[in-house]
């Protein structure tokens, strides 16, 4: 996953914890590529938990400053997102880095946030420097 002009809202903290987060993703990524994906799905869990949470908090309290309509809409999405990776996460702690769940990280962590960051979070910068 790389970034591009796409996935950049314009405004400047989003952009720097979602650069932060595609960063690691990439990490897992390649790691996957040079067989030592297993390694690093601990740590790239334990980092996307806390991150992934502090930036939607982030996130979020710009929502409600702002009075964004869609708020609800979006906290919901970002909720969904956190259940999917303590779902992930437990199937780790059960199952180790199997293929499967390294595959699924990168599947529902990678698709998600592209399509997030590219619908969504575009939708709400927008109407945030519309103010
Ligand atoms: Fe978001």
């Amino acid at each position: 996953m790389r970034w591009n002009s796409n996935l950049e809202t314009g405004v400047e903290k989003i952009d720097i914890q979602h650069k932060e987060i595609i960063k690691r993703i990439n990490g897992v990524l390649e790691a996957c590529t040079q067989q030592r994906g297993k390694e690093i799905v601990g740590d790239t869990l334990n980092f996307l938990e806390k991150y992934v949470i502090e930036h939607f908090k982030d996130e979020e309290e710009s929502q409600i400053k702002s009075g964004y309509p869609k708020y609800k809409e979006h906290k919901i999405l970002h909720d969904n997102f956190i259940q999917d990776l303590k779902d992930l996460r437990n199937k780790f702690e059960q199952d180790g880095a199997t293929l499967t769940v390294v595959l699924n990280m990168n599947k529902v962590v990678v698709r998600w946030l592209a399509r997030h960051i590219m619908q969504e979070d575009k939708e709400f910068a927008k109407y945030y420097k519309s103010r």
